[in-house]
This record gives structure tokens, sequence and C-alpha cells, in this order.
């Protein structure tokens, strides 16, 4: 936070210095009372350096230079000075939870800087609840093949093993369920077949339309399993490339399949073991409630701010692990660019007190199997 010109030091050790001699020369009077009033000061003091308004020149050069790094086109003077407070508003609150007390992680000025908190909600999650699904089916459960799996490694990391793609980004499209399920794809053909290829999430936005999937306006991780099983596989990245917007099924690029699966499970509900059984096993497809400023900001470290379990959003957990303070994580795949996060990766706090898991991670877990 190396925002302060000279001018604020000058203020501020000024008003330190009066404050002292003030309390140091009435303190032979009423020692103790005064020890304490000076105590007050000094913290109102450090809590005022924490709170003190960002300089505004200072922070339109910063918004400017956001703006060049982010190739950012505003229509107009009005909408730049309304961006710009919005920015603004960001900055400093990323930076008031950076300088506040350590929660294990760190939050950043991203790609997102300029979007409210609303705005943010709505392009860039997609996921929808499995709730029709339940009540319709509530006797139904898939079986779970890790459900024996009694010795898991202490950690895990598929990147490693060559089972995962460089980081994707949906852009301002709701679709992350389709990016989702296509990483746990990708992630099971690999270690079944040996090879590591990119699929296609446009084919899913494009072509699986038929049921409660819904391009950029959301869908489900098992509806789109199930539309790759009946369409007999799934199309490369390549030969169907990702544009962020819904477009009329290419059917001809769509049947030119280049991996295919035979169904998909679901990790039982609320069950963090059942979910380290499956992450141990490949990678898994899991959704959670991504919509918070913490996680709107989300830089590095092991995640463990306020979310619910209104689940929201598709990533890919894609292993999980022990940070050096002691702290369990899930390592997650986002689909919000390499430039959020941990490389476009987020680490998650595992094993919490709540069985959703954090941000109801465990709550509706699912994995394709070939
Ligand atoms: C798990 O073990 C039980 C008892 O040995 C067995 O009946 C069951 O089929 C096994 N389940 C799986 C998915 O392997």
């Amino acid at each position: 936070m190396q925002n302060l010109s000279p001018s604020h030091h000058h203020i501020h050790f000024h008003n330190h210095l009066q404050y002292s001699t003030m309390a140091m020369a009435c303190a032979n009077h009423f020692p103790f009372m005064f020890l304490a009033l000076f105590f007050v000061f000094e913290v109102l003091l450090a809590s005022r350096a924490l709170s003190r308004p960002f300089d505004e020149e200072f922070m339109l050069t910063r918004h400017q230079q956001w703006v060049a790094q982010h190739r950012r086109n505003y229509k107009d003077e009005e909408e730049k000075y309304t961006r710009f407070k919005i920015f603004k508003d960001n900055v400093e609150r990323i930076e008031a939870f950076n300088a506040g007390v350590d929660r294990g992680y760190k939050l950043g000025v991203n790609q997102f800087a300029d979007l409210t908190n609303e705005e943010f909600r709505v392009s860039r999650n997609g996921y929808k609840r499995k709730e029709a699904k339940f009540e319709a089916n509530s006797q139904l459960s898939t079986s779970f093949r890790y459900t024996n799996v009694s010795v898991v490694p202490f950690i895990m990391d598929w990147r490693k093993r060559g089972a995962v793609t460089p980081v994707k980004d949906q852009g301002q499209c709701g679709c992350c369920w389709a990016f989702s399920a296509v990483a746990a794809m990708e992630g099971i053909i690999q270690l079944k077949n040996g090879k590591l290829i990119s699929l296609s999430e446009q084919q899913l936005v494009d072509c699986d339309v038929g049921g409660e999937d819904k391009g950029c306006e959301g869908g489900l991780m098992d509806n789109a399993f199930q539309f790759i099983k009946q369409n007999k596989g799934l199309t490369t990245e390549t030969n169907y490339p990702y544009v962020g917007q819904v477009g009329i099924c290419n059917t001809q690029k769509a049947s030119a399949h280049a991996a295919m699966i035979t169904g998909y499970e679901d990790v039982p509900s609320n069950n963090e073991n059942a979910l380290l059984q499956a992450v141990a096993n490949q990678p898994i497809s899991v959704a959670i409630e991504a919509s918070g400023f913490d996680f709107q900001f989300y830089s590095s470290g092991v995640f463990t701010g306020t979310c619910g379990t209104n689940l929201d959003h598709g990533v890919t957990a894609v292993g999980y692990g022990t940070a050096t303070d002691g702290t369990n994580y899930w390592l997650v795949k986002n689909s919000w660019g390499s430039g959020c996060g941990e490389n476009g990766y987020i680490r998650m706090k595992r094993d919490v007190a709540a069985k959703e898991g954090l941000c109801g991670i465990a709550m509706e877990a699912s994995y394709p199997i070939v």
C-alpha cells in the first residue's frame, strides 16, 4: 500500500507528536488515566492510518493504468466516471482487507475491479441448483465407485500428472457448468488414454440445449455429462473453439468426436471425506457459492472467506493438500482466466466444520466415467 505521499507522512507524524506530547505533559497528574488516553489516541491514529481515503489523483492514474491493462472501453466520460467510482471503492476495500487481520488469504485488484459485486455475480457464474432435479428424483442416487477407497495420498495435484489443460476463460457468459464438466472430462480421458486433449466448451454451449442447460444462462455439469454420453463424445477445443456467446450448433464440427464418456456418477453429498476419495482418483466437478466480495477479488492463499451454500458456480477440484501453516485445502481450477487467483486456481479450505464444505463444495460434486 505504497500510496502515501511525503506530505501525508508529515501530517501523520505531526499529529502523532502532538498527541504524544500532550499525553506526557499531563501524565504527572493522572498517570494511569492519561496512559490509557494515550493508548486510545494511538489506536485511533492507527485506525485512521488504515482508513484514510486514498489520494484521488493517485487513484485516477491507477484506474487509467488498469483500463489500459485490461483493454476496457468505456463509451463516454459518464460511464468512465461511474466505473472509476466502483473501481475506487473496490480498491479501497481490497487494501483495507489486506491490511487487516490475516485470514490466510489475500485479495487483489483483478479484471473484475470495475464491477460491483452484483454485476460480477450476474455475468460470471451460471451454475443452476439441482433443486428441480432433486425434487423429481429424490430417491435417485448414482453409485459411487470410490466408496471403498481407504488409502489416499497426502497431497494430490492432477496438474503434475498431466491431467489438466491450461486455465480457460469463460468471459462474460454464465457457462461455468460447461468449463467444469469439460475439465473433469479432460482429466479422466488423460488418465485412461494417456493423452491430454483440450475439449470444446462451445459445443456444449451451442448444442446441449434440449434440456436444462441454457448456454450462457446457466446449466449443470451432470446434464453436460449426460449430453456428452448421448452425443457419443465431444470434439476438441481447436475444432470447435470458444467464442463466449451462444451460437447455432455446428453439427458437422460437433460430430468429429475426439473423446467420449460412458456416463457420470455423483459423489455422496455433504461429505468431504467422500470428495477426498473421489479427488484422489480423478479431477472432480464441484459446485460452489462464488458470489461474495472476497471471492470476486481472491488473489492468493487458502480461501477461508465468507460464503454460503447458495451454489452458483461450477469449477473443478483438481487436487488437495496442506498449506505450510497446516490448513488443509482443495485445489480448484476456475474458468476466469489465468490472471485471477493463483494463476487461475483457488485453494479453498478443506475439512471445515460444516458438512457441506466451504462454500458448499461437497454438496453437488460429480465426475464422468469412461
Ligand atoms: C465396497 O465393498 C463392499 C464390501 O466388500 C462391496 O460389497 C461393494 O461392492 C464395494 N463397492 C464398490 C463400489 O467397489
